[in-house]
């Protein structure tokens, strides 16, 4: 049988953890023209197990690699033909790069040029490659009470974790603007769904209900986010990827300012009535802890532009999205205690027993 043809064959970088996986998976199954290549060192974050949907596919493939190693993703770029890249690899959380900054400048930064420097060696100019960088809205900073993030607003990173990420957003502008590259990027707001590592605060709230443990809620929980469904995040990867102007940036936000303190009781009540527990008892776990250092106060997204250039807009609504996402929890407990026994539960010991 001769091997198939494929039109792409996109390298998705950190296709196992959450977001990617579910980018993986989409692609997957939308585009058989594709090759899906995952790219993934599987760390603590990174899950095999969310990708048991396609892992059989004909035109998906799995390599376990670390991008911090150039020679290894110049090898995958040559021996696999790589056209195009979307990059999700990351060190994603930012309670981790308080206490660990250096690795998130290993993978986010280092990580990211060595791929922006294979497909600089590897694709010849203007021949339709794309190297797409999926970045956060935390590389602008903190808001006030009022005000949005726009594309033009200036980059002023206040965690280590932002940091490194807006150095890669830096790095990849300087490769299109220097060596012509196809970039674009994306800078989108908080994401939440199924197979969401119990570290960031949804799936760490939800999973705590469950096991009646203690709900760390930092500072006062006044801190408000702008939450995204993941799969709303996906559909704007897909057209930014196949429909986004060379050299652009789109922000991308769920139109869904909360407070963090009201999240939590959303996520108890909700866990109450599915427990079948008393009204109000779940709201009883809730601790206020010390509060994370140099806490960013709000964020906030303007989307107009991806909607108005790509059709774009949210599909779910927050109150739909936190059933789902607590469904998915309830339905999928072995995930969530594989996710969380070993190195997790160290991690989490340590960082919460302090508090
Ligand atoms: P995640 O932590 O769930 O997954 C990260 C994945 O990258 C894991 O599978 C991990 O194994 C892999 N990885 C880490 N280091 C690697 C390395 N050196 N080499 C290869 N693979 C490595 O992250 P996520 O929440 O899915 O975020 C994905 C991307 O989206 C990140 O770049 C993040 O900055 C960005 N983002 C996330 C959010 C969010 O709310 N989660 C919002 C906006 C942007
Ligand atoms: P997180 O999910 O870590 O995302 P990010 O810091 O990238 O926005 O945190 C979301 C918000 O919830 C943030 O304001 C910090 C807060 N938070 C808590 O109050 N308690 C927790 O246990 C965690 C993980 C986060």
């Amino acid at each position: 049988m001769s091997e198939q043809v494929f039109s792409k064959r996109i390298l998705i970088t950190g296709g196992a953890g959450f977001i990617g996986s579910h980018v993986v998976k989409q692609f997957v199954k939308k585009y058989p023209n594709y090759l899906i290549l995952n790219l993934d060192k599987l760390t603590y974050a990174g899950n095999l197990g969310n990708l048991h949907d396609v892992e059989d596919a004909e035109n998906y493939k799995f390599i376990k690699a670390d991008i911090v190693n150039s020679e290894e993703i110049n090898a995958i770029f040559q021996n696999e033909k790589i056209t195009d890249v979307i990059h999700l690899a990351a060190e994603s959380h930012v309670d981790r790069s308080i206490t660990n900054p250096t690795e998130f400048v290993m993978t986010n930064v280092l990580g990211t040029i060595n791929l922006l420097l294979a497909a600089k060696q590897f694709w010849p100019k203007n021949q339709g490659n794309r190297f797409y960088h999926v970045s956060t809205d935390e590389v602008y900073g903190s808001l006030g009470d009022t005000g949005h993030f726009v594309e033009t607003t200036a980059y002023d990173p206040r965690s280590p974790y932002s940091a490194s990420k807006a150095s890669s957003d830096h790095f990849v502008r300087a490769f299109s603007h220097t060596y012509h590259l196809e970039t674009v990027i994306s800078n989108c707001s908080n994401n939440y769904g199924p197979y969401q590592f119990p570290e960031k605060l949804i799936p760490l709230m939800i999973n705590n209900i469950i096991h009646n443990k203690a709900l760390p809620v930092y500072g006062a929980g006044l801190n408000v986010r702008d939450w995204l469904w993941v799969g709303d995040h996906v559909n704007a990867i897909d057209l930014i990827f196949h429909k986004g102007k060379n050299g652009e940036t789109y922000n991308i936000g769920g139109d869904c300012e909360m407070k963090n303190i009201d999240l939590v009781h959303l996520l108890c009540n909700i866990l109450d009535r599915k427990l079948n527990r008393e009204q109000g008892s779940s709201a009883k776990l809730i601790h206020y802890v010390t509060d994370r250092p140099g806490h960013d106060m709000r964020y906030a997204i303007d989307a107009s532009k991806i909607k108005a250039d790509l059709s774009w807009s949210p599909s779910y609504r927050v109150e739909q999205g936190m059933e789902a996402t607590v469904d998915w929890y309830l339905e999928n407990e072995n995930w969530l205690k594989n996710v969380t026994s070993g190195e997790y539960q160290s991690y989490y010991d340590k960082h919460y027993l302090q508090k």
